[in-house]
């Protein structure tokens, strides 16, 4: 395609994105094709022939559209707010199109430097202290690694340098929460550990890590010869959005010199409000922490920023350093594919930039305040009717939320709240995501989508109200 194809489809596409976005309120939330529908509508091989782009607009209408769950649509209410900001999607396609990596400072001095000063703007909207050094990686999933990588590394003394986990005398134990992410697990699995060196330290009643119970089990693991090395506390756990009490462990992993890595993936949006800070009380202990700006900030998916106190480790641990990526400059400057995995670098920082600009902190502060005070309606409303519980906490936009009719228990209350959220979802008036707490479903409620407004809400929990009253097919 030559530039001038593309000036005239491209006006045609993002039209066609504008049109959608104003038009997603309209459409059901959930998609309700079978499995394989999208596929079987799809030739099985390439063409072999140029097709005009026109054609790929008819299958967008007529095949792609029909098969998309709608993330940036009003009543969505799944899993966390994925927002993109159309802003931020401008600097999305201003990424693609210029069409630059950042395998080096050099590769792309702009990409390089424009991420250190968007990292930097983000940690004073959270209120970090100036100790800290920020780079984006692609998820929560990818920065979690890297910094249990960087804490075997701490512990191991640079076994990576040597024989690596496999000389490892005694075993290096890391401790999670019950609640932590299922990305927790896995970089621990993925960074060699080893499941039986994960201990899963047991929550209190609000779903948050006990202090003394992680103090208990690296004592006991400590008389057993082994390595206490990182623990990882959370802020907004997934299910409930609880809060690890990250001052407690902070102070113990300082007593055993352990790393601490913070998962902020959702809650670290709601962290440019001072009045929330309080949630992360002693943060400043932390050696890293995560959180995605492509969560409830905005900034289109995929943006993860990961914050580090000490960038001299972390390049330590990722660092190569092949001729054909060195250059003249190298001492003077930061190359980015030293602060984690992949040495091919997107130009991400641009759909920060364009979101910030675009809304400045206070138009995100604003919005972000409106869902809080969504997600207190809804729950004062849940708690004021009959039959009806919130089950957890809600310190943020989630609103964890039971329907429980008198004599209904166990399994059959179980059936009962699928079949609910089932036919919430199914009506493509809002879509929900049910969860395990407690071992016994119950239904999440996620605000946070940018076109949200308290009618929204409103009409969400009319919904949810008639579909519990639904009789269930016999
Ligand atoms: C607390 C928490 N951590 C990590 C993740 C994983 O995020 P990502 O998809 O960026 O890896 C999530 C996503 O839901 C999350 O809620």
């Amino acid at each position: 395609m030559n530039p001038e194809e593309f000036r005239r489809v491209g006006h045609q596409l993002i039209d066609w994105i504008a049109d959608y976005r104003a038009r997603v309120a309209g459409l059901p939330v959930q998609s309700s094709l079978e499995p394989g529908a999208v596929r079987a509508q799809l030739p099985a091989s390439p063409p072999q022939d140029p097709q005009a782009f026109e054609e790929v607009f008819k299958d967008l209408d007529a095949i792609i559209l029909p098969g998309l769950s709608h993330w940036q649509h009003p009543s969505f209410f799944g899993y966390f707010p994925g927002n993109g900001d159309l802003a931020s999607v401008l600097g999305d396609y201003l990424s693609t199109g210029l069409g630059v990596l950042g395998l080096s400072w050099q590769s792309s001095p702009a990409l390089t430097e424009l991420e250190e000063v968007t990292a930097d703007w983000v940690r004073q909207m959270v209120g970090l202290s100036d100790s800290w050094s920020g780079v984006i990686q692609d998820t929560a999933s990818t920065s979690t690694l890297v910094a249990l990588l960087c804490a075997r590394e701490r512990a191991s003394g640079y076994s990576l340098a040597r024989g690596g986990l496999q000389e490892q005398e005694k075993p290096l134990i890391v401790y999670v929460s019950a609640h932590s992410h299922s990305s927790v697990e896995k970089a621990a699995l993925l960074a060699g550990f080893g499941r039986a060196n994960l201990r899963s330290i047991p929550a209190d009643e609000n779903y948050a890590i006990r202090p003394e119970a992680l103090a208990e089990a690296i004592r006991a693991d400590l008389g057993r010869g082994l390595v206490p090395c990182a623990v990882v506390g959370t802020t907004g756990t997934t299910t409930t959005t609880a809060l690890d009490p990250i001052r407690a462990i902070a102070e113990t992993a300082r007593e055993h010199g352990l790393w601490l890595h913070v998962d902020a993936a959702l809650a670290g949006s709601a962290m440019i409000l001072p009045e929330c800070r309080w949630m992360w009380d002693g943060i400043e202990g932390a050696d890293s922490l995560v959180f995605n700006p492509h969560k409830w900030l905005g900034a289109a998916f995929d943006c993860s920023l990961y914050y580090v106190r000490d960038p001299e480790h972390l390049v330590r641990v990722m660092s190569t350093n092949p001729s054909y990526l060195q250059s003249a400059v190298d001492q003077r400057v930061k190359n980015l594919r030293d602060w984690g995995i992949p040495l091919g670098r997107r130009f991400r920082a641009l759909k920060l930039w364009c979101l910030i600009r675009s809304q400045g902190v206070a138009g995100l502060q604003a919005r972000l305040r409106r869902d809080l005070a969504n997600a207190q309606w809804l729950a004062e409303q849940v708690r004021g009717t009959a039959d009806w519980r919130v089950l957890a906490a809600v310190p943020l936009q989630t609103v964890c939320v039971r329907h429980e009719p008198r004599g209904l228990e166990g399994a059959a209350l179980d059936d009962h709240t699928r079949g609910w959220a089932e036919r919430v979802n199914r009506s493509g008036g809002a879509y929900l995501t049910p969860a395990i707490l407690d071992g016994r479903w119950m239904v999440r409620v996620s605000i946070g989508s940018i076109p949200t407004e308290r009618v929204h809400i409103e009409a969400l929990w009319a919904l949810m109200q008639r579909e519990v009253e639904t009789p269930q097919p016999s």
